[in-house]
């Protein structure tokens, strides 16, 4: 094996995790439904019909946790807040739920571990879903602002970083236009609704942030997407360039005060609706950092489908004789990490940046000798080393999180994939860190520091 490269001494080592994926504990201090749970109560919509009701227990076994990452050499851990845990329906907080974040801070400082904070990783209150349609209501956007206002002046003294929102992109479009996210809906506008309000939110939090707290580094958490034509013909590149729009520019332009491409404003025109001019200013908040969440590349294609021609792109599935392809079937392509930054960099004046998710979905299962989940450290190996190519090439990266610390709930796909470093059983709620998690270990701690 190669040499693993070396990175600045400054680079930040972290793992992340999300709230409903790992945490369980859904019935207790007085936390609410959010909608991620009345989605899985659906039959049919969750590969083997399993819920976050349990998860992997964190709720309960945070410290166990918080003692493994140190152990592993993680100095840094992404982890979500469920609004749904902190503030209840009636807009006042949850004590409760509030104390087990205290306790969670408190664990992780007294481990030397740097806590990164995202406010929401798709688990609305479902109360907001009945009452105010969910992300098509405006006034959700505004109780995300309260919301945030509130996690500042009750945990914001224990948060250096706070991402707004985890890749608003899912929660608009799988969530409203394909459908395989809560709430599961499948019409096209509605999905850009819904990315308009979830970037409006990003705004109103920023700015009800600040003026609880001016000492907090902010920013928000997309997924772009790096998107190749199918062939040279003509409509392949524009689907291409449809794909790239809607994931990026759809929520890239709003934080620089652009507006959204005329292709994205016609589909929206349909619906009739009115979106005040000054909401592009509120949605352009100065960002202290931007988080990218990098898996994979797509290939587009001309639409087909009616569905396909309302989005103008369809994408060709990953032909597994001709790439490598982890356990989820996503393209192996660590290449796409330059790639996209690069070009997310042509286009939009992107602070510092932190890759805030990257992973791969291995199942290999624990044998005797413990979990050789080579996919996962063929991925990671990698990805890293293009990584430190980028860093060493001025490309300005900061820090990178591992997805995951914990197999956990992979929302639609349920239990069926595994993004661990540490496998969890289910049954038992045994932890073992897996050969991936070891070999990571080993880097980290041997970085210059
Ligand atoms: C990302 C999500 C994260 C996890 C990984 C595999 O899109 O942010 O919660 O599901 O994919």
């Amino acid at each position: 094996m190669t040499d693993f490269p070396r990175f600045p001494p400054s680079f930040e080592w972290g793992c992340a995790t999300a709230a409903f994926q790992i945490e369980g504990g859904a019935l207790e201090g007085g936390k609410l439904p959010s909608i991620w749970d009345e989605f899985c109560a659906q039959p049919g919509r969750i590969k083997d019909a399993s819920d976050g009701l349990v998860a992997c227990d964190h709720f309960h076994r945070f410290r166990e946790d918080v003692a493994l990452m140190a152990d592993l050499g993680f100095r840094h851990y992404r982890f979500s807040i469920a609004w749904t845990r902190v503030v209840r329906e009636d807009g006042c907080a949850n004590p409760e739920g509030l104390d087990f974040y205290r306790r969670l801070l408190d664990a992780l400082h007294e481990k030397g571990i740097t806590p990164n904070a995202t406010l929401y990783h798709w688990d609305l209150p479902a109360h907001l879903q009945h009452a105010n349609r969910g992300w098509l209501g405006r006034e959700t956007a505004i109780r995300f602002a309260d919301y945030a206002a509130l996690v500042a002046r009750e945990l914001g003294d224990r948060l250096q970083r706070v991402a707004t929102l985890n890749e608003p992109w899912c929660s608009a479009f799988l969530g409203h236009d394909i459908g395989v996210f809560a709430p599961g809906l499948q019409d096209r506008p509605s999905a850009l609704l819904a990315a308009h309000h979830l970037m409006l939110a990003h705004g109103l939090g920023l700015q009800a942030w600040r003026a609880e707290r001016s000492d907090t580094q902010l920013g928000i958490v997309l997924n772009p997407e790096l998107c190749d034509a199918f062939s040279d013909a003509k409509p392949d590149a524009m689907a291409a360039r449809m794909a790239e729009m809607e994931r990026n520019d759809v929520f890239f332009n709003p934080l620089f005060n652009r507006e959204w491409p005329a292709e994205m404003l016609e589909q929206i025109g349909e619906l009739g609706v009115h979106r005040p001019a000054e909401d592009l200013r509120i949605c352009a908040q100065p960002l202290d950092f931007i988080g990218l969440n990098y898996y994979t590349r797509s290939v587009a294609q001309a639409p087909q489908t009616p569905a396909e021609l309302c989005r103008g792109y369809r994408f060709v599935s990953p032909d597994a004789k001709a790439v490598a392809l982890t356990d989820i079937g996503w393209e192996i392509h660590p290449q796409g990490l330059r790639r996209v930054i690069e070009k997310l960099q042509s286009q939009w004046p992107l602070p510092p940046i932190w890759i805030t998710e990257n992973g791969a979905a291995d199942n290999t299962p624990v044998g005797e000798r413990g979990c050789d989940d080579v996919i996962r450290l063929h991925y990671l190996r990698t990805h890293l080393e293009q990584l430190a190519d980028m860093i060493a090439s001025g490309i300005d990266v900061r820090g990178y999180y591992v997805w995951s610390l914990l197999d956990n709930f992979e929302w639609a796909h349920g239990y069926t994939q595994r993004f661990g470093v540490v496998h969890v059983d289910y049954a038992t709620q045994k932890r073992t860190p897996k050969a991936s998690a070891r070999w990571l270990q080993q880097q980290i701690l041997s970085q210059p520091t």
